[in-house]
């Protein structure tokens, strides 16, 4: 007889199954990540309702979705202007980062303007959560809260509720009986999350998914959920700073990559309205540190870049950056190395991004040169400087997308000069208070900048 469940080796970290266990998973190229688990074999899989007939595309009807303020501004930009009724968002991040803050102070707001929120837990018992919104001084009578773990009994209680919205702190802690690995596996994961899924679909309640991330910096079962719902979106920063910035990486009911900028305080997360005034707040103008304008989503943001070269006392020289892509940084030390002619090959290198950003734009390659560089030659880079460009591997410097935008936040804090790709600077349409150098290769900038 044909059985019901089959053995099988999924990865925790993409969910490629296998029957047999893997030391390295050949798809996502994690190690040791494969563990047990059960799934319905394929006969027993349950065939879908009714097949769908194909419609004209002229004849779809539009509907605009609806959308709920969440009550704080950077958390609705950076959904695309707020909360689409019916949509599934998955918000991940560290443990401690502030997820479940962010979302109880979101929750108070939706309640108290449109009515019933449903928040489930089952990281934290009543009296933890209800110990936070004391501290967060939360106050609608419209939260309801529901200690459980099985999503059926969840869902049963959501219908019950007729809630406006529906949080679940966190996926990884609730569990499906259809389901028979355990909690945090990745098909319990993907389990639950459809289950959510077609909740919220069916009753136009949003739903919002807690997900922890893991050490190797992925919510287990990543891209599992990450096509699976609606909207992602990451919390990031470092513990040790106050500033928490809040990512769309996918978003299907707005642009992507936009960034909502937060401060944890002891009233729990403040927004930051004007951020560039936060990451230079503390600049100081030492040599190796350059400012750069990064656009994240529709908003261009400026921050410090800092690098310190000094030289290394170990056989094998130290290469530390935070903040910025490692493999970029490297690739550019290579290009300063052979077309700067400035010998790094000795010297420990460490580049930062101030105040817990990350930078994932090639615009910012022109800023760690900058940033390089000046502390090679230990000279500081002239005050009220921005530095943006992209730079190719024989050191041409290549244009950028954005400039105005980029150019107009850095003449809005009071910059007083820029350094630009050349052929950004040929096709500038506006005026801008600021004095403007065009560069075309990074021999050209070390030159402008007399260093
Ligand atoms: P939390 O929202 O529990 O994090 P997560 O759900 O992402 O695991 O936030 C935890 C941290 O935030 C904790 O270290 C304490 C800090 N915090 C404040 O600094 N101020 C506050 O008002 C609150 C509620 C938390
Ligand atoms: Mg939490």
């Amino acid at each position: 007889m044909k059985q019901k469940f089959k053995r099988v080796f999924q990865c925790q970290s993409c969910g490629y199954i296998s029957l047999k266990w893997l030391g390295k998973c050949p798809d996502c190229g994690e190690w040791n990540s494969f563990v047990e688990d059960k799934i319905e074999s394929e006969g027993f899989k349950k065939r879908f309702a009714e097949a769908a007939k194909p419609v004209a595309i002229n004849s779809v009807e539009i509907i605009v979705s609806e959308r709920l303020s969440t009550g704080i501004g950077e958390f609705d930009r950076v959904l695309g202007g707020g909360v689409v009724k019916g949509s599934l968002i998955l918000i991940g991040g560290d443990p401690g980062i502030g997820k479940s803050t962010l979302l109880l102070q979101a929750t108070d707001n939706i309640a108290k303007k449109y009515g019933k929120v449903l928040y489930v837990s089952g990281e934290e018992s009543l009296l933890q959560i209800k110990l936070r919104a004391e501290r967060l001084q939360i106050s609608s009578e419209n939260i309801f809260l529901l200690s459980e773990t099985l999503v059926e009994r969840i869902l049963e209680c959501a219908e019950e509720q007729t809630p406006i919205a529906v949080v679940v702190d966190s996926i990884q802690t609730v569990y499906t009986e259809e389901a028979i690995s355990a909690p945090g596996s990745v098909s319990q994961i993907r389990e639950s999350a459809t289950k959510f899924m077609n909740f919220a679909k069916s009753k136009g309640v949003p739903v919002f998914l807690i997900g922890h991330v893991t050490k190797e910096g992925a919510i287990a079962g990543p891209r599992v959920l990450e096509h699976l719902v609606d909207t992602v979106l990451y919390f990031e920063g470092d513990r040790g700073y106050a500033y928490r910035i809040l990512r769309s990486v996918k978003n299907r009911f707005g642009p992507a990559n936009e960034i909502g900028v937060f401060e944890m305080t002891g009233m729990g997360l403040t927004e930051v309205e004007n951020p560039s005034l936060i990451f230079l707040s503390e600049h100081a103008t030492a040599s190796g540190s350059a400012i750069t304008a990064t656009v994240e989503g529709t908003r261009a943001i400026l921050t410090e870049i800092q690098a310190l070269v000094a030289p290394s006392n170990f056989g094998m020289p130290r290469r530390n950056f935070i903040g910025v892509d490692y493999q970029r940084v490297n690739l550019l030390v290579a290009v300063l190395e052979k077309r700067g002619r400035l010998n790094l090959a000795g010297a420990d290198i460490f580049v930062n991004v101030v105040g817990g950003l990350k930078i994932t734009e090639p615009s910012s390659d022109l800023a760690i040169i900058s940033a390089i560089i000046s502390s090679f030659r230990d000279t500081p880079l002239p005050e009220g400087l921005v530095v943006f460009g992209e730079v190719g591997l024989s050191g041409e410097v290549r244009a950028i997308s954005q400039t105005e935008l980029r150019l107009k936040e850095a003449s809005r804090i009071g910059m007083k000069r820029a350094i630009i790709p050349k052929s950004n600077l040929e096709r500038l349409k506006e005026k801008f208070n600021l004095k403007i150098n065009g560069v075309r290769s990074i021999n050209e900038l070390t030159e402008i900048l007399g260093i």
